[in-house]
């Protein structure tokens, strides 16, 4: 079969490779890759500046944001022949820690937790994968063309979950949501905020173009002015930050509202400095009980109210994120940024 691999910190060494077809362990599912989404985690795997290979190999083979149909499956597993399956990401560490012994391994605490397609563990990029049922999510039949948004859907599912944890501390009804970047983790963070009733607002540095579409089609605001003067305008109760770029960062946290409850979720590149008035932004986060809270990966539970907002979603809006669809063979092409990419996915089914 077809593998997409990489050599993790070895940049430009990704390739698209004949590998041995894998052979399903005891109690696992068989699935045939439908499709693969590819994201800025994957894009700094290829050019060499994260990734783990599994242990004793070079090669690692890529893809974490998945979508397959069981081929087959041991039975009672909960899992039958053509159902539409996404694997989850992270498996917990093998101590493991009080969080992973938990089931909460996205909160890993000594960071020996592994990641399929991201550290130490082979991804999702290849024609046939193996996956655990209790590792499988099962989807809705309706989202065979889009349900590979459910593992970035997940992560901002774990996002808002966070800051309604974080905002039920005491009193919390908040109204207003300001969500800073329009990629697909923006977008979805914009989806379950409408999901729940939100006031949504989405900032971008573009104006016009498919993000603002998207946005305008779930009825949130969009806007591409500075983000400073946004905050300060909107107040909002609740900032999903997805840039990871750091002046926005910083502009979001001094604009957030009082009681205001900030979630960043952007994995910003280090070495970049700004000046920051930390002074004030120390006063205004005691000030009003502010809360800036960072979230990555997702547990089982995200990914089942991730599957839950996918299935209510309108189907031609989540069809609308995925922007360009590319054979596994020309994946080179998928990883060129175009200015009106929102998510671009490798298709994986010869
Ligand atoms: C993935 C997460 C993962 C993180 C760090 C992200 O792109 O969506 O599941 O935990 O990268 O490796």
């Amino acid at each position: 079969m077809l593998a997409l691999t990489v050599v993790p910190l070895s940049a430009g060494s990704a390739a698209v490779s004949d590998v041995p077809d894998p052979v399903p362990g005891d109690g696992q599912l068989l699935v045939e890759g439908v499709t693969l989404g590819v994201c800025g985690t994957d894009r700094e795997i290829i050019a060499g500046e994260y990734g783990w290979a599994p242990p004793g190999r070079d090669r690692l083979v890529l893809g974490h944001e998945s979508l397959g149909r069981v081929r087959s499956a041991p039975a009672g597993c909960g899992f039958a022949a053509g159902d539409l399956v996404v694997g989850i990401v992270r498996r917990p560490d093998p101590r493991p820690c009080p969080a992973c012994a938990h089931g909460e391994f996205d909160m890993c605490r000594n960071g020996e937790y592994t990641e399929r397609g991201i550290k130490e563990l082979d991804g999702y990029g290849s024609e046939l994968w193996t996956v655990e049922p209790g590792y499988a999510v099962k989807l809705d039949p309706g989202l065979a063309e889009t349900g590979v948004l459910l593992e970035p859907t997940a992560v901002v599912a774990k996002a808002w979950d966070q800051v309604e944890r974080v905002g039920s501390r005491s009193y919390f009804a908040p109204q207003r949501v300001l969500v800073t970047g329009a990629g697909p983790i923006g977008l979805l963070a914009a989806l379950l905020g409408v999901q729940r009733g939100l006031d949504v607002h989405v900032l971008n540095r573009t104006s016009g173009g498919p993000k603002a579409r998207a946005a305008a089609a779930l009825g949130a605001t969009y806007h591409s002015d500075p983000v400073a003067d946004v905050a300060q305008r909107l107040r909002p109760d609740v900032v999903i930050e997805a840039t990871g770029a750091a002046s926005v960062v910083f502009d979001a946290i001094a604009g957030s509202g009082a009681y205001g409850v900030v979630c960043l979720t952007g994995v910003s590149s280090a070495g970049r400095t700004i000046s920051v008035d930390v002074g004030q932004a120390n006063r205004s986060m005691v000030l009003e009980n502010d809360v800036v809270v960072g979230s990555v990966n997702a547990n089982p539970r995200h990914y089942t109210a991730a599957a839950r907002a996918l299935a209510a979603a309108d189907p031609s809006w989540l069809a609308s994120l995925i922007t360009r669809r590319v054979p596994l063979r020309r994946f080179a092409e998928a990883l060129e940024a175009r200015p009106d990419d929102i998510k671009v996915v490798l298709t994986l089914a010869a």
